[in-house]
């Protein structure tokens, strides 16, 4: 299978919210990634439900929900009913992680769970059977247009070896500070969906940044 790309709409104008969702619309790219910050597990507050709501109105691609909040059990339902297709939580924020993710997917849901770059990737060892997806953050989650995380790489080969010795369904995300410059080796690692803000909103022409990244081909690089 060829990789996917989620853009970021956190890198997006939020003045014409509705020209760059259509942009996504209309690009080769396969998810919107929605970045949901509560000011408390992360610095910044970004927006909620209702907003994504509204996105979701205008938005062909499937809702890629990173939930970046404390105790998200309590917000689960709203976000489903929102229209998120995948839901993400942070292994740092959950207490009882197995439950949190079976409560997503008693929704009927997609499931995943993120670790930020302090956190071994070994402690989705005892879940990975469970997730639809495992998303290594390559920056500390709280804002768009950070430098990535080099240490990310080992992590991504570690759960791309797990997954496929115990032949699992789960896929690897990989978030923060990914863009053309850094996505071939993002992939080589075992990347199947790349996040990308900044490098394809602040870029002079999205949809052809989205389409070159999803150009890329695994075969056709050495390094
Ligand atoms: C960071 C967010 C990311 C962010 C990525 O906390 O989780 O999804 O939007 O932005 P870039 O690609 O600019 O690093
Ligand atoms: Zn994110």
């Amino acid at each position: 299978m060829s990789h996917a790309i989620a853009p970021s709409i956190l890198a997006a104008d939020f003045t014409k919210l509705a020209n760059d969702i259509s942009m996504v619309n209309m690009s080769e790219a396969d998810y919107l990634h929605v970045d949901v910050m509560d000011g408390v597990f992360v610095p910044a507050i970004s927006f909620g439900q209702d907003i994504v709501k509204q996105m979701k109105k205008v938005c062909e691609k499937p809702l890629d929900v990173h939930l970046m909040i404390i105790d998200p059990d309590r917000y689960i339902k709203s976000f489903v009913e929102a229209g998120a297709e995948i839901i993400t939580v942070h292994y740092e924020a959950c207490t009882h992680l197995h439950r949190t993710i079976q409560l997503i997917h008693s929704y009927g849901v997609k499931a995943g769970v993120a670790i930020n770059p302090h956190t071994p990737a070994s402690v989705l060892d005892d879940v990975l059977e469970d997730l639809d997806l495992a998303l290594v953050m390559s920056v500390n989650p709280g804002f768009g247009g950070q430098k990535f995380i080099y240490r990310a790489l080992h992590k991504i080969e570690y759960i791309a070896e797990q997954i496929r010795q115990r032949n699992l369904a789960c896929k690897i995300e990989v978030d923060g500070g990914v863009g053309e410059q850094n996505m071939q080796s993002v992939l080589k690692a075992g990347a199947d969906i790349l996040v990308a803000g900044s490098a394809v909103f602040r870029s002079e022409n999205p949809l052809e940044t989205i389409k070159r990244m999803k150009a890329v081909d695994l075969h056709t690089f050495t390094a």
